[in-house]
């Protein structure tokens, strides 16, 4: 018996569910002259916080060190992030945003003061990376910037001048501070931050006295002409809608997104949230069935902003996202630091699908975060470093930053534990700069293939060709003894043929 289950498509949903079956029969219809909205670049965005090994180790080992290193900031992850064409860095934090005052991180090194990172393991911060050296990296990526303020902890006069320092092209003291300490050049700041989860670390504030000090800060945020970044306000997380519906309603001006941030933990419980890849199809069902939240959670944010807001002129920034397990045994539990499996991958593409799918009004996210924190994209090991299966799906679906969305239903099948049901498949189906026709599907089930059928009308394509990412297991990871087990593989196949292997991510150009 076929499965059946038609899932949220660009432009609407239906919900029809079946049974279970062995392999799942899978259509998408779409034509291919339609358009939907940019994918912007940003979507693929990356999040680096003071936290753990994230910036020092991870990152940055400074221009002394032995490990070859450029500015300080270690080659081989930047080469690494660098093929995944990172667009957007968003730093310092998180919480440690809140509590960073932009002063101690300029100036000579060694004269900076050391701080207690007071979030995260209670470890000291020296402040070696500050201003300068953070845009060095950014820079050297070839990506934007996001800068995050602190409204938790800072004061309006600070915040304003540490906008001054890095934008202005004037002889003001600050523009010739920066001068002195190495950067002629004013940087550019792509999007700036008032503030981080304003309802929790960042202050304990409600929404409505938030929406006042923001209107305020953000009073305080000038710019030469042409350089102004897009604000952002600090909102809610998980099933809350409240903080995007007030700061929506009761800001007019001067704010281009509101940020939201959703985990995903293989179960709702944080003093137990499972295990990073000691897992069974149970805690796969488990782990995917609370990502594809993301998709509810996206609808119901995105619904106060269409009430408040029927111009479309604020974005939804899931600028914290991604997986969040119990901490690796062995090592402090303040850093974060977790493994990363086959399983990330696929929660990555269910995810990256979701924000496509919503990209009218998604038009930037973070993932938490990008070395050794979380759901990163590298670990590192010393000199040693890998790369994980989530920075393989980022590498994947790089094809899709900028590209115009193609609409689409589809006919996805049912994958179900009990009576709990997500779609077997999902998809984004796009039109690349480079003029090509992009299609990435991903199969949640982790024991059923999909047999895939492509209705495409005002296209001429006969195959897709490009990179599959899968493994016999469902625990897969890449250690530092083996660091190729979980990498994509070349695929390519009659579109009359198509077959999507179980828990697989597949992007392919359609040729
Ligand atoms: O990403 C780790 C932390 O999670 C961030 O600092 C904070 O914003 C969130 O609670």
């Amino acid at each position: 018996m076929k499965s059946k289950l038609l899932v949220a498509t660009l432009f609407g949903v239906g919900l029809s569910f079946g049974c279970v079956s062995e392999q799942h029969d899978v259509t998408l219809t779409a034509n291919l002259k339609e358009t939907g909205p940019l994918l912007h670049k940003d979507i693929y965005g990356q999040f680096a916080e003071h936290l753990g090994r994230g910036i020092y180790e991870g990152i940055y080992v400074g221009p002394d060190s032995d490990i070859p290193n450029t500015k300080g900031f270690r080659n081989d992850v930047l080469n690494a992030l660098k093929a995944i064409k990172v667009p957007l860095v968003r730093w310092p934090g998180g919480c440690f945003a809140d509590e960073y005052h932009w002063r101690d991180g300029i100036g000579k090194q060694s004269e900076r003061p050391v701080k207690v990172n007071t979030h995260w393991g209670g470890v000291e911060e020296t402040n070696a990376v500050g201003t300068h050296e953070i845009f060095d990296f950014i820079e050297l990526l070839g990506a934007d910037a996001y800068i995050n303020g602190n409204l938790g902890s800072g004061s309006v006069q600070e915040m304003a001048e540490w906008v001054e320092y890095m934008t202005s092209d004037k002889n003001s003291t600050l523009a010739n501070e920066r001068r002195k300490n190495g950067r002629e050049e004013p940087w550019d700041i792509a999007y700036f931050g008032i503030g981080n989860e304003s309802w929790g670390c960042g202050g304990n504030m409600s929404p409505e006295y938030y929406t006042d000090l923001y209107k305020q800060y953000a009073t305080f945020i000038k710019t030469p002409p042409g350089k102004k970044p897009k604000l952002v306000g600090s909102g809610g997380h998980t099933e809350d809608t409240q903080w995007t519906d007030v700061l929506s309603a009761n800001i007019q001006q001067n704010m281009d997104g509101i940020s939201y941030h959703f985990y995903t933990l293989p179960n709702s419980d944080w003093q137990k949230k499972g295990h990073a890849t000691e897992f069974d199809n149970d805690d796969w069902f488990a782990t995917l069935e609370r990502t594809y939240r993301m998709n509810d959670y996206l609808k119901a944010n995105i619904a106060k902003l269409d009430k408040n807001d029927p111009e479309g002129k604020i974005g939804l920034y899931v600028d914290e996202w991604g997986t969040w397990y119990d901490p690796e045994p062995g090592r402090e539990p303040g850093f974060l630091y977790q493994q990363n499996t086959l399983r990330d991958a696929v929660v990555t593409a269910v995810n990256f699908n979701l924000f496509n799918q919503y990209a009218d009004r998604v038009h930037m996210t973070n993932i938490a975060q990008m070395v050794n924190v979380l759901q990163a994209m590298v670990l590192t090991d010393g000199a040693d470093m890998l790369v994980t299966p989530t920075y393989h799906v980022f590498g994947m679906y790089k094809v899709f930053q900028n590209a115009t969305a193609i609409p689409f239903t589809i006919d996805s099948g049912a994958y179900q534990q009990g009576d709990k049901q997500l779609p077997a498949v999902t998809a984004s189906l796009a039109l690349g700069t480079d003029g090509h026709v992009y299609l990435a599907l991903v199969n949640l089930d982790p024991e059923n293939d999909a047999s895939i059928e492509l209705n495409l009308s005002n296209g001429n394509f006969s195959k897709l060709t490009g990179e599959l990412l899968t493994h016999d297991a469902i625990t897969a990871k890449n250690t530092f003894s083996q660091k190729e087990v979980v990498k994509p593989a070349a695929f390519s196949a009659s579109l009359n043929d198509l077959t999507l292997p179980a828990k697989s991510v597949l992007v392919g150009r359609l040729q």
